[in-house]
């Protein structure tokens, strides 16, 4: 067993599996530029998702996210500065889908309790995606040497954790299976 792993380790260290590091920047960059694009959609969502949300707590926490959203946009650019290189945006496919996805969920869900768990469920998707887009950048700058460029990502990385967090202690806090007999 533990022969096998070492072997399979040592296939992967060879110069034919290694990637060119002008490639891995390339890959670095047009990650950054899609991810770009998805924090300036989301300065757009994010006060949507909070204008159809119900609970107070829900809506503070959408706005302080958006807050911090408008930050994350000047941070990315940050780290465009650092490669030398003019912000561009770049569609992301993903984020316009999830967002999209909020949507629809909010014009077919009731306003209230409801709603708000859709609004949760989507937003939970949107930091997923972030922790992931973030994780990823962060390690390849960390690997390309741009160390200010991976503390900046992860700083990033660590606001997104923490707004997926919070939106799970709200649904865990807020909503509730309403009583039957209060139902009929
Ligand atoms: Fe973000
Ligand atoms: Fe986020």
């Amino acid at each position: 067993m533990k022969t096998t792993k070492s072997k399979s380790h040592a296939n992967t260290a060879t110069a034919e599996y290694a990637i060119e590091e002008s490639k891995l920047l390339k890959l670095f960059e047009d990650e950054l530029k899609d991810i770009y694009w998805a924090e300036k959609a989301l300065t757009k969502a994010l006060p949507k998702m909070a204008k159809n949300a119900t609970s107070q707590e829900l809506i503070d926490a959408l706005q302080s996210h958006l807050e911090e959203t408008e930050e994350q946009v000047q941070k990315v650019e940050q780290v465009f500065a650092i490669l030398g290189k003019k912000p561009v945006a770049k569609k992301c496919e993903a984020m316009d889908g999830l967002i999209k996805e909020a949507q629809e969920i909010m014009e077919s869900t009731d306003e209230g309790a409801m709603r708000d768990a859709g609004i949760i469920s989507a937003g939970q998707k949107v930091e997923h995606y972030e922790i992931a887009t973030y994780g990823t950048l962060r390690t390849f700058a960390r690997t390309l040497g741009l160390n200010d460029a991976a503390d900046i990502l992860e700083e990033i990385l660590n606001e997104e954790k923490n707004a997926d967090q919070k939106l799970t202690e709200i649904a865990e806090s807020t909503i509730n299976i309403q009583a039957a007999e209060e139902e009929e």
